[in-house]
């Protein structure tokens, strides 16, 4: 059987697959909870790479030694594509699809934006965004923590660290939620997904206009420093201003509701594990990298393949898609002791969560600060709660995030609404 593995090539006509196997393998619907991570165990188990025969067609690895080396050699792949079933696609994202030596001359003008420093700065502002938000939710002892908490929390909480209004996150959060509804593929939502991105890049044409009139401080306002910012001697132009602001949308907000949903849902599973970080909340950042881990949002992340070369197992040809399996490769028990367990005293997290390689996540320093904040919040003012009875879990495929995620608890006295 496997000598006759053939299959349609990418673009027409047939094409050798060498030993490895066919699958059809998707991440679109939107499922139980929980779905994609054991879909994407099992075909690690399986096979450590699969050629699949959705799309255009393209090659799949499975487990943890391989997606490192997606992520790591530049030498054999671009990311001028980063989605496997889009080989070219209609945008670019800067500096997501820039690729080295390029690429680090993006990345440095805003690294400083995103560093710990900076991180450390946007503490307080974190913690008054995410006490303000609990305290309206708190009284009435029941929300949905995906809409009312884990989109707003991290909008306000981006918005003010490059500068801007939080109250923006009204206009952002909309746009954020179409986007990645489209970009699953479903047709009658890409009119949707195209008007989400002509508004975020509105909104930062109107900004950009803006400053250029009342020029603002460059040390605080994200936008202003990159008006001033330079690539090789030159002013950055408008199109590439426009393609940084919008990835920090997309990239930044629809990510940690995501991670946040998952990691409130495990907490809220698993009282034991809740009353260990009530009871000491220095185990908190031990917490939020398990979950990063363990409840992994990137389901799969993509690489075009720049020449020829067997590739863990599949022979790969220049212009070919290569998925990397996330999910999987960060529940690898090659890689991890008991990989499907939470575990609070794991050593040596080092997990792809946050992507690894060059694109490693702008960022993971925000995000994981985001989070912290959150379960610290959250927790000195709601520390037990419970999904509600009979609530039927569902996520959102593509990049995973519950659909909604009911929970309740009993008002503090005098809380009471
Ligand atoms: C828990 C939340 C987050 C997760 C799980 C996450 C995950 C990721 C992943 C997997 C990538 C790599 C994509 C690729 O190379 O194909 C990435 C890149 C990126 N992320 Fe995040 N992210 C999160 C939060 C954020 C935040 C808060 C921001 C900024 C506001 C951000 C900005 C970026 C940017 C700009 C890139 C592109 C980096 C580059 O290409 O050099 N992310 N993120």
């Amino acid at each position: 059987m496997l000598d006759e593995r053939l299959d349609d090539e990418p673009g027409g006509g047939r094409r050798d697959v060498g030993t490895c196997p066919v699958k059809h393998f998707t991440v679109f619907d939107d499922v139980a909870a929980g779905h994609y991570w054991a879909a994407t165990g099992e075909l690690r188990e399986e096979t450590p790479a699969f050629f699949n025969d959705h799309a255009q067609g393209y090659w799949v690895v499975t487990r943890h030694d391989a997606v490192k080396d997606l992520y790591q050699r530049t030498d054999l792949f671009s990311s001028e594509s980063f989605t496997a079933w889009e080989p070219n696609p209609p945008y670019r994202f800067v500096p997501t699809q820039i690729d080295p030596p390029e690429h680090i001359k993006y990345r440095q003008l805003l690294n400083p934006k995103f560093s710990p420093g900076a991180v450390g700065r946007a503490e307080g502002p974190a913690r008054e965004i995410a006490e303000r938000l609990i305290s309206q939710i708190a009284p009435s002892g029941r929300c949905d923590f995906v809409a009312d908490f884990a989109i707003r929390f991290p909008t306000e909480v981006f918005l003010t660290v490059i500068g801007l209004p939080p109250a923006d996150a009204d206009l952002l959060v909309p746009w954020v939620e179409d986007f990645f509804l489209g970009l699953n593929g479903a047709e009658d939502k890409v009119g949707g997904m195209v008007a989400a991105l002509e508004g975020i890049r509105g909104y930062f044409v109107d900004l950009l206009a803006q400053r250029r009139e009342t020029p603002a401080d460059p040390e605080t306002d994200l936008i202003q420093h990159l008006l001033e910012s330079e690539v090789d001697g030159e002013p950055l132009s408008d199109t590439v201003l426009l393609d940084m602001c919008t990835v920090l949308v997309l990239a930044g907000l629809d990510t940690t509701r995501g991670q946040l949903g998952y990691l409130f849902q495990f907490l809220a599973e698993r009282p034991d594990v809740r009353q260990q970080i009530v009871d000491d909340p220095s185990l908190i950042p031990a917490c939020v990298e398990e979950s990063l881990r363990l409840h992994s949002i990137t389901i799969a992340d993509a690489r075009k393949a720049t020449k020829d070369a067997e590739f863990h197992g599949c022979p790969v040809r220049a212009g070919d898609m290569v998925m990397g399996l996330v999910a999987a490769a960060n529940r690898d028990p090659r890689h991890y002791e008991s990989p499907d367990e939470f575990r609070l005293d794991r050593k040596g997290n080092h997990h792809f969560g946050f992507a690894g390689g060059p694109h490693r996540c702008l960022g993971a320093h925000l995000a994981r600060r985001e989070m912290i904040v959150a379960v610290e919040a959250w927790h000195a003012a709601i520390p037990h709660y419970e999904i509600d009875e009979g609530a039927e879990l569902r996520e959102r495929g593509g990049q995973l995030t519950l659909i909604s995620l009911p929970l309740h608890w009993t008002p503090a006295e005098g809380d009471e609404p």
